[in-house]
C-alpha cells in the first residue's frame, strides 16, 4: 500500500505514467467511468479549499466511486481534541483512500503512518502540495509539449507557497531547467528548498525582487498569492500583499508563448483583465487538476481501466 505525501516519492517514470494516464482520461473519459465502482474516497479538509477538495471529489465520482468527508475542522471531532492519528485510524474503517489537507506541516504524514488505507497530502501548511504539482506538470506538458529546457519564474510568496516548494522539487529532476525566484526579501524561498533541490540537482537559479527585470526571459511565469493566513503580523501582510501585480501593460514585454500559471485562489496579483490573454493558463490548471487526481487515485488504489 502506498501513500503520496511528498512529490519526490514518485520517480520521474511514475510521474510520466500519471501524466500519460491523465491525457488518456481526457481523450477517453468513458473508459474510466466505472473503474472505482464500490470504492470510497474520504476528503478530510482541516483548512479551506475550493479546487483541491472539489476536484478530488469530482475525480472519484467520474471514476464511478463515492465520496465522504468534511470540509472544516470544526465539523469533525478534531474540534473535541481528537488527534490526526486517531482520525486516520477511524476513517480507514470507512474509506478506501484518504485525501487530507491540514494547516500543520507533517499532519498528512502522521495520518499516513496511522491509516490502513492510502493517504494523499492535499496540502500541509506552508510545506508541500504534491497533487497541485502533478496538476502543474500536466499543464506545462500539455502547453509546452515537454518538461525540459525552459526558464520558469516563480513570483510572489515563495516562503509559504507550498505549491512552489513542491514544483521546484519536481522540476529539479528534469534537464535544461532554469529557475528565476522573484519575491520580496521577506518572502524568499526557504534555504532547505534551494539546497535539497536546486543546489543538489545542479539547477541554475537567480533571485531578484524585480519582476520586470526578468519577465522577458521567462517561458513560464508561476504567480502566487501572498498568503494572509500564514502571517503572524497583519501589518507585514498589508505591506507585502500587493508586491507584484501582473497587468496587461506589463505583459507587453513578455514572450508571445509565455505560459502564465497560478495555483489559485488569486487576490490582486493577476487582474481579471489578464484572463482573456491567450497566455493565461491558470483556469486550464484548474481543469487539469481533476484529471491528474483521477490518475493518482487509480494508481494508489491499484485499479486498471
Ligand atoms: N490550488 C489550490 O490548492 O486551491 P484550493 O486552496 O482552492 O484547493
Amino acid at each position: 500500500m502506498r501513500s503520496l505525501i511528498d512529490i519526490k516519492e514518485l520517480s520521474v517514470a511514475e510521474i510520466e505514467a500519471l501524466l500519460d494516464r491523465a491525457d488518456d482520461i481526457i481523450a477517453n473519459p468513458k473508459k474510466y467511468a466505472e473503474v472505482c465502482r464500490g470504492k470510497k474516497l474520504a476528503t478530510l479538509f482541516f483548512e479551506p479549499s475550493t479546487r483541491t477538495r472539489l476536484s478530488f471529489e469530482a475525480a472519484m465520482y467520474e471514476l464511478g466511486g463515492n465520496v465522504l468527508g468534511f470540509s472544516e475542522a470544526q465539523s469533525s471531532s478534531a474540534a473535541k481534541g481528537e488527534s490526526v492519528a486517531d482520525t486516520a485510524k477511524t476513517v480507514s474503517c470507512y474509506a478506501d483512500i484518504i485525501a487530507m489537507r491540514h494547516p500543520k506541516e507533517g499532519a498528512p504524514l502522521v495520518a499516513a503512518m496511522n491509516a490502513s488505507v492510502p493517504v494523499i497530502n492535499a496540502g500541509d501548511g506552508g510545506h508541500n502540495h504534491p497533487t497541485q504539482t502533478l496538476t502543474d506538470l500536466l499543464t506545462i506538458r500539455r502547453e509546452k509539449g515537454k518538461l525540459s529546457d525552459f526558464t520558469i519564474g516563480f513570483c510572489g510568496d515563495l516562503k509559504f507557497g507550498r505549491t512552489v516548494h513542491s514544483l521546484i522539487a519536481a522540476l529539479s529532476r528534469y534537464t535544461g531547467i532554469k529557475v528565476v525566484l522573484i519575491s520580496p526579501d521577506e518572502l524568499r524561498v526557504p534555504d532547505y528548498v534551494k539546497k535539497d533541490n536546486l543546489d543538489d540537482c545542479g539547477i541554475p537559479y537567480t533571485e531578484t525582487t524585480d519582476l520586470m527585470s526578468v519577465l522577458g526571459e521567462l517561458d513560464i511565469l508561476y504567480m502566487t498569492r501572498v498568503q494572509k493566513e500564514r502571517f503572524f503580523s497583519e501589518e507585514e501582510y498589508l505591506r507585502l500583499k500587493d508586491s507584484y501585480i501582473l497587468t496587461p501593460e506589463k505583459l507587453r514585454s513578455a514572450k508571445d508563448d509565455l505560459c502564465i500559471m497560478h495555483p489559485l485562489p488569486r487576490v490582486n496579483e493577476i487582474p481579471v483583465a489578464v484572463d482573456s490573454d491567450p497566455r493565461a493558463c491558470y483556469f486550464k490548471q484548474v481543469l487539469n487538476g481533476k484529471f491528474v487526481r483521477m490518475a493518482l487515485i487509480m494508481m494508489l488504489l491499484e485499479v486498471e481501466a
